[in-house]
């Protein structure tokens, strides 16, 4: 059985003393033992997050390099991310693949690191709009993930969890419908069968994101291959989070 997995991406929002108001209202409000609860935080948040010694809620990096320590100014390693209590990093968001040079071979690297240290990754894959109606939604996905997880042995893929993150759905309103994502993760789910087996592939978590509100997280919720949900601006307000986490009560 697979563990639903919810995780909040804050993004590059929220001083500290946010962070932890934030996080508070989430320990107190969030219900549900069933779903596993993560907030990707900024950097600067992460230590003071972890003093609050949560127990719904684990704590997440939006990012890391691939090197454990060296001359690399302004990163932040896998080692600094355990030291300071991350179970999980997300990887290869679409964000940093637009904007900081992030490739598939470089989220590799990652995957490989975050690993090494027992640091969970959040692998994120999914296409742009011009993919899409070029028909090539398929044949991307499928290429990320065979990259994201190259090298990986069957023992460590399955800490791996997959987030589909369509480019167009993401902070733009426009949600892939329930069947359309649970179609791609299906599609997702067969590569890595195709990768290990059925058995590996039946345990590997892949969330749907981009857009994800409390309008629809029920729905996407409720479809066979959808295993949680990587949210972004709904996850900024921790009472709006919090019922999504508890999606069940919903109506
Ligand atoms: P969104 O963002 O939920 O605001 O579309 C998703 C993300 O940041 O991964």
């Amino acid at each position: 059985m697979r563990k639903p997995l919810i995780a909040g991406n804050w993004n590059m929002h929220k001083t500290v003393a946010e962070a932890i108001e934030a996080c508070r209202i989430l320990e107190t409000l969030v219900q549900d033992d069933q779903v596993e609860t993560v907030i990707c935080a900024p950097f600067t948040c992460l230590s003071a997050l972890a003093a609050l010694g949560m127990k719904k809620v684990k704590i997440a990096a939006q990012n890391m390099f691939y090197e454990e320590q060296g001359a690399y100014t302004g990163e932040i390693s896998p080692v600094m991310l355990r030291d300071v209590g991350c179970d999980y990093v997300i990887i290869g968001h679409s964000e940093r693949r637009e904007y900081f040079g992030e490739t598939d071979e470089t989220v590799n690297k990652k995957v490989h690191t975050a690993l090494k240290f027992d640091i969970k990754p959040i692998v994120c894959v999914g296409e742009s709009l011009e993919q899409r109606k070029n028909g090539q939604t398929e044949s991307l996905v499928t290429s990320q993930v065979e990259q994201a997880f190259s090298g990986v042995d069957e023992a460590d893929a399955q800490k791996i969890v997959v987030a589909y993150e369509p480019i167009w759905a993401i902070g733009t309103g426009e949600t892939a419908s329930a069947e359309e994502a649970n179609r791609v993760i299906k599609i997702i789910r067969a590569t890595l069968k195709n990768l290990y087996s059925e058995e590996v592939a039946a345990n590997i978590r892949i969330q749907y994101g981009g857009s994800v509100k409390l309008e629809n997280i029920k729905e996407l919720m409720e479809q066979s291959d959808i295993d949680g949900a990587l949210v972004g601006g709904a996850s900024l307000n921790p009472e709006t989070f919090a019922s999504m986490i508890n999606y069940k009560s919903l109506k």
